[in-house]
């Protein structure tokens, strides 16, 4: 057993443990990062590709990278799409910000990079992890085969929805807050041009479907679907027709291409909490999931890293535990704002099984009073572009 020791370590190398990494490396704080997936299996899943504007601050301020202003596309608005027509919500007007289409594996590309070009300690591909509390100390198995032990001041756990550290609690410690959805998406890549500039949310009979984009010659999109929906089913023509009846019309209709990266999403809202527990502190999936409507999940793990750091930094200024108290209720202030937008977007523009005539024209109304109303357009403008202030 090889004995080390560090200052905070980290458990999980997604985008919110390497850039917490990042930010206490400028901060003078030693981290060593672990991850049971390869790198190589990171860079290749795809994940969402919409950053507000607070992440691409983040990013770029932090000196990870400017690649996201330079090769992301930045986005002043989204169409919702319904009865046929577009109704474009405009951020830049309503509240003067933007959103970027930069997908979650570049972000985790720069986040990787920087941490090699600065001499950053992540290790990719170990097993066994196990995590104690008191004293911290994480265990593994390095990727050489070579057992460790490491010691630390702190542990972030930063492992996402099936989190080994969260259940690393004592029992009975956690309230977990659940909702399930009785709908998943499909989502694929399509090799085509874009079909509209910005990204088309739309509410249809057939139920919603989403434009979006990865380059000029890949576009990404979904369809809600069933949760038992298996990929293996669904040949190119079968998903063209389904993303036909959503949402071409009037005049609109969407570029084909030959498809690939198919996958159903699952729907859940989840939040647990304390987010802390002693010296050891969740962020990002390990500690809530949304439903992706609106591309939040990214967004709200980064924002718990602003927080995190920050925490983390005055603890070992001060030494105390005082400000890693704080950290749950200045985190879950941001996580349920999201959980709602999250939840709102999904329910006002998904169709929901048994739904009464009452409750489908209810759903227009409240989409025409979003579109037609300056105000109303806000409100999704600020959810949308989480410009909810810090927390
Ligand atoms: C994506 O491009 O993958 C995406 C964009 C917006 C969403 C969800 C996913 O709301």
């Amino acid at each position: 057993m090889r004995n080390t020791r560090t200052q905070v370590a980290i458990v999980g190398a997604g985008p919110a443990g390497l850039l917490l990494s990042h930010l206490l490396h400028r901060s003078g704080i030693e981290s060593v990062v672990i991850d049971i997936r390869t790198h190589e299996e990171i860079a290749t899943t795809i994940r969402a590709g919409i950053l507000e504007p607070g992440s691409v601050r983040m990013l770029v301020d932090s000196g990870v990278s400017d690649r996201v202003l330079t090769e992301g596309d930045r986005h002043d608005g989204v169409v919702l799409r319904f009865d046929g027509d577009n109704h474009r919500i405009d951020f830049r007007e309503l509240v003067g910000e933007s959103v970027w289409l930069y997908p979650q594996t570049d972000v985790f590309i720069d986040l990787a990079d920087r941490r090699k070009t600065d001499g950053g300690d992540v290790r990719y591909g170990v097993r066994d992890t196990a995590v104690s509390i008191d004293p911290p100390v994480v265990t593994f198995t390095e990727a050489d085969g070579r057992p460790t032990r490491l010691a630390a001041d702190l542990i972030v756990g930063a492992d996402g929805s099936r989190s080994n550290c969260r259940h690393a609690f004592p029992d009975g410690l956690r309230t977990e807050w659940f909702r399930e959805y009785p709908f998943a998406w499909f989502g694929f890549l399509a090799e085509a041009p874009q079909s509209h500039p910005e990204l088309i949310y739309a509410r249809s009979e057939h139920g919603f479907a989403l434009v979006s984009q990865r380059t000029s010659t890949m576009q990404r999109m979904y369809f809600q679907c069933a949760p038992t929906e298996r990929p293996e089913d669904w040949d190119d023509e079968r998903i063209w027709a389904e993303m036909r009846k959503r949402v071409n019309g009037n005049g609109f209709t969407l570029q084909e291409g030959p498809i690939s990266g198919k996958t159903v999403l699952p729907f859940r809202s989840f939040v647990t909490a304390p987010m802390r527990h002693g010296r050891l502190l969740l962020a990002g999936d390990a500690a809530h999931t949304v439903p992706p409507t609106g591309a939040k999940g990214l967004n709200l793990a980064l924002a718990d890293v602003r927080v995190l750091h920050e925490v983390i930094d005055e603890y070992f200024a001060g030494g105390s535990d005082e400000s890693l108290r704080r950290y749950t209720d200045r985190a879950l202030d941001r996580v349920w704002k999201a959980q709602h937008f999250s939840y709102w977007a999904t329910t006002l523009l998904h169709s929901i099984d048994g739904a009464s005539p009452f409750d489908l024209e209810r759903q227009r109304g409240e989409l025409a009073m979003l579109t037609e109303s300056r105000r109303g357009a806000a409100y999704f403008a600020e959810g949308y572009t989480g410009s909810w202030g810090p927390s």
